[in-house]
């Protein structure tokens, strides 16, 4: 039954799960210790921080700056300082999911729905450039998007850049 709801609804931590919880106006549950997720930002975070078209934030901090005005095109979806370095996290913005990772400092956004069955990218593991799907275990490189387990697979990448302290990307 586990697995069967954690395919359906994902995790009980995970970005699905979290929206049904909104929607039923219920508080997002803490971050469970194990996972990394202690009130930082990071695998499995969850929810971005907001720019006027992105999901509100849960968690990220500092929040995305407002007085930014972003490139042509570009959103802001969090505060360059909200993400730490090997961190991935999930983000809705403009109605798509995202997942934004910061790889050593510099910022890469894909899809947030794997290639593979639909798993939940901005809920994997980073180390270095690669991002594994916590779902099947799926290896994609963020550098191009190429996958390391499907070389047939390209993950669809979103531009990126930083804006002040804003990382802004372009959907
Ligand atoms: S859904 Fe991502 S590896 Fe299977």
């Amino acid at each position: 039954m586990g697995l069967l709801r954690t395919l359906l609804i994902g995790r009980s931590s995970g970005l699905r799960s979290r929206i049904c919880q909104r929607l039923r106006g219920a508080k997002a549950p803490p971050a469970s210790p194990d996972r990394g997720t202690s009130g930082t930002p990071g695998e499995n975070a969850g929810w971005g921080a907001r720019p006027p078209a992105a999901e509100p934030a849960l968690g990220l901090s500092p929040e995305a700056p407002k007085d930014v005005t972003p490139p042509s095109g570009y959103e802001v979806v969090l505060h360059k300082d909200a993400l730490p370095a090997g961190r991935v996290v999930e983000i809705i913005i403009g109605g798509t999911a995202i997942a934004v990772a910061n790889v050593a400092g510099t910022f890469y956004a894909c899809t947030n729905t794997c290639p593979h069955a639909g798993g939940p990218l901005g809920e994997g593991s980073l180390q270095g450039s690669l991002l594994t799907c916590p779902y099947h275990g799926w290896i994609y490189d963020l550098i191009d998007g190429s996958c390391k387990t499907n070389p047939d697979i390209v993950l669809t990448m979103y531009d990126v850049v930083v804006e002040k302290d804003a990382v802004c990307v372009r959907i």
